[in-house]
């Protein structure tokens, strides 16, 4: 294999960290992403109540059956977020003059091609780094944009959002995406952590392209997290046939249900995993289990709904301004941009 030189878009003190894997895409150098998810699954699986954080939904097949749910028809987050970038794109990149967007999560990234292919007609060339967990997202999504888009440099950065931002150069004016509402997915305690840490890591020409799924009807929303061909529910127990490969666990979703409901108090969606019957679920690698008892939950994933007028003040106490915010004509979606305070 030909040997690729590290990209520029890698800050300096960064650069030592990072190894090219395949043909575009780099790695961190180290076990960095298998050492974390055996701590993270343990700690909050123990906690009270027990709960899972969101990214380990995403192996192979977590991927494939999200891009299946963004399909569905209830599930109206894709289609209305992308209908919103195919029509302001080009507003969106003539008010963020940058080199680089970076895709937080990029999954196949499909809704961002609106934003790449502006970025190329109105600047004639682009660098384009998602930054995923997902080695087979970011394959083919490579795929997909070198056949497309020849002018485009493509970096895939195997990583989690966090590894991956703080690894990019400050002084490369970068359009920093953060599509589909993943924010809703982080609790209350992640979110404001995530800003802090990720407004830090902005450089002063960034900016920071945000969707973000609006308060509706609760019918709507509970519907599109519980929807008829049941593949949420396979998205959400799949967690735990990734938990048993990971930890050699015996997790068994015959065993468990899903179920979904929103909880107006803390404005999200809750999708649990509940225990059909009372049952032993071993973690032979650390000699440890857990009795998992009958209608107990495990809180999986969360969906946080937002005001998205108050999104952006609270965000102005991360030193990122509001730029202008983007919606649908039923105002079910917000794509928000920023610009970095120095
Ligand atoms: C990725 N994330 C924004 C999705 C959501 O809508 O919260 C994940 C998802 N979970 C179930 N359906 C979709």
């Amino acid at each position: 294999m030909r040997k690729e030189s590290l990209p520029s878009i890698i800050a300096p003190q960064q650069r030592a960290r990072w190894k090219n894997d395949r043909d575009g895409i780099w790695t961190l150098d180290g076990a960095f992403l298998d050492a974390i998810p055996t701590r993270s699954i343990l700690t909050t699986l123990w906690d009270q109540p027990r709960w899972l954080e969101a990214y380990h939904l995403y192996d192979q097949r977590g991927s494939e059956l999200f891009e299946q749910i963004c399909e569905l028809p209830e599930y109206y987050l894709t289609r209305t977020e992308n209908s919103i970038l195919e029509a302001e794109a080009a507003t969106i990149i003539a008010a963020a003059p940058v080199e680089c967007i970076v895709e937080l999560g990029a999954g196949y990234s499909k809704k961002t091609i609106h934003l790449l292919t502006e970025q190329l007609r109105q600047r004639h060339k682009g660098i384009f780094a998602p930054i995923d967990v997902s080695r087979s997202g970011l394959l083919a999504s490579r795929d997909a944009l070198k056949r497309d888009f020849p002018r485009l440099e493509f970096h895939g950065l195997h990583a989690r959002y966090e590894e991956g931002f703080t690894s990019i150069d400050q002084a490369v004016p970068t359009l920093f995406v953060f599509l589909g509402s993943t924010i809703g997915n982080f609790n209350h305690s992640e979110l404001p952590r995530f800003f802090k840490n990720f407004s830090q890591a902005m450089g002063p020409d960034d900016y920071l392209l945000l969707g973000a799924d609006r308060l509706k009807d609760v019918a709507v929303l509970e519907k599109a997290y519980d929807d008829s061909q049941g593949l949420t529910a396979q998205f959400i127990l799949n967690v735990f046939i990734h938990i048993n490969r990971l930890l050699d666990s015996n997790f068994n979703t015959e065993k468990m249900r899903y179920h979904a409901q929103f909880n107006s108090e803390w404005q999200q969606i809750e999708m649990y995993a509940v225990a059909a019957e009372t049952h032993e679920v071993h973690f032979p690698n650390v000699e440890t289990s857990f009795n998992w008892k009958r209608d107990e939950r495990i809180l999986v994933e969360i969906s946080r709904k937002f005001d998205s007028l108050r999104l952006q003040e609270q965000l102005r106490f991360f030193d990122l301004t509001p730029v202008d915010h983007f919606t649908d004509p039923d105002e079910w979606f917000s794509v928000l941009l920023f610009k970095k305070q120095c």
